[in-house]
């Protein structure tokens, strides 16, 4: 029995694909690759010593992704798979209705057919939108304000109608805050194409040395000292989340949402701040407008995943920050670098 990956070499699937080896999972994993490389996963098996089956599959291509479901034994699916960057979805809203919600029903349909129930899937805190107040609990009401966050918006809806179908469904939909860092090994992390929308791989471009400076985006938020305030998560404590969201879906049914974040509102500048600290790197920085669509504080009430999944953050933004680092500077190139050298 094992578990399929859709998604799998992206930033958030190869750490999750390492905690589940680990952890004695049999894994599949689908992926495009239309964000990520095969290097990724090639580390995956390096690091956990494990191989494990991948296909370079669209999940828009429901032919041969019925070949991944006919092949194997499927027990549940952690469901990646999708576009991520707000400003582009704004600018080709159909590639991400297409690419997340079509990828999302073609999926379904599949584990339907192949009587495969259970599913974890990675939505977002901005499924929230603009929230009243913060610390955020699930129950806050939903809306979205862009095309990527209407893609999770509408997706969460269509798995609840999933469920109301077919009571044997289990899924699991966790809202992920702001996820940063990097194995601990140096080996597995973000790579971002062209110019990094986050605030976390900027920095790091930054701190090698690849862009002059960071832009802060605003100073006069209503916060601490003005700058905008995100519940940072380390990459590897979400991975873990994951095989929680996944205990608990194999042994029961229904579906339910959690928050995966540490609770806690760094801002910006107290990012580069202890960056700094921890990397002994300057970052300097330049302030600019605000950009749009931006809220001035965002985090996590994360008691609901603590008491239902048994699941907390364990690592704090300087392991982030060191961990963001390490895989920076052993990587300038991202997974690039190993590719050209080995031509
Ligand atoms: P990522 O881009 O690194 O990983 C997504 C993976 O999905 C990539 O490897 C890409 O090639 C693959 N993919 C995309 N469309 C596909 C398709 N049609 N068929 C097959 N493979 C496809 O992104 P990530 O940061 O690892 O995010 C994973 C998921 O979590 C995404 O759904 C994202 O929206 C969600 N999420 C991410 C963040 C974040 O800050 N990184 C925050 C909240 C939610
Ligand atoms: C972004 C996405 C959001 C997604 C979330 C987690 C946008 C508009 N929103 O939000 O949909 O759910 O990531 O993946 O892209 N900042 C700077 N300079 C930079 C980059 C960021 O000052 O170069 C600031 C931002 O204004 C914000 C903070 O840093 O205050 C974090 O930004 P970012 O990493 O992009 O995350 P979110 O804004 O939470």
């Amino acid at each position: 029995m094992a578990i399929l990956v859709t998604g799998g070499a992206g930033y958030i699937g190869s750490h999750t694909c390492i905690e589940l080896l680990n952890s004695g999972y049999e894994i599949i994993v689908v992926d495009n690759f239309s964000n990520s490389k095969p290097e990724a996963l090639k580390r995956v098996s390096e690091l956990t010593k494990k191989s494990f089956k991948s296909y370079n599959v669209d999940l828009l291509d429901q032919v041969t992704l019925e070949k991944v479901f006919f092949e194997n034994h499927i027990e549940s699916v952690i469901h990646f798979a999708g576009l991520k960057a707000v400003g582009e979805s704004v600018e080709t809203p159909l590639r991400y209705y297409h690419n997340n919600i079509t990828g999302t029903v073609v999926l379904c349909e599949l584990m339907q057919k192949y009587n495969v129930k259970k599913l974890v899937f990675s939505s977002s805190a901005t499924v929230y939108g603009t929230p009243k107040y913060v610390p955020i609990t699930e129950d806050f009401s939903l809306q979205s304000i862009n095309p990527y966050g209407r893609t999770k918006l509408m997706i969460e809806e269509i798995l609840r109608d999933l469920h109301l179908s077919d009571d044997n469904w289990s899924i699991a939909l966790l809202r992920y805050f702001n996820p940063i860092g990097a194995h601990e090994s140096g080996r597995i992390g973000e790579d971002p194409n062209g110019i990094p929308n986050n605030l976390m791989p900027y920095i790091t471009q930054v701190a090698i040395g690849k862009r002059e400076n960071l832009n802060i985006f605003g100073k006069d938020y209503n916060t601490h000292d003005g700058t905008g305030v995100r519940d940072y998560v380390h990459v590897v404590d979400l991975a873990k989340g994951h095989l929680k969201a996944l205990e608990k879906i194999i042994n029961s049914t229904g579906i339910d949402a959690f928050n995966l974040g540490t609770g806690i509102g760094y801002s910006v500048l107290d990012v580069v701040k202890i960056y700094e600290n921890v990397t002994s790197r300057k970052i300097p920085y330049n302030f600019t407008h605000r950009r749009s669509g931006d809220i001035d504080k965002c985090y996590a009430d994360p008691t609901k995943a603590n008491k239902e999944l048994g699941w907390k953050a364990s690592k704090n933004l300087e392991d982030m920050c060191r961990d963001s680092w390490r895989w920076q500077k052993n990587n300038p190139e991202g997974y690039n670098e190993e590719i050209k050298e080995k031509i």
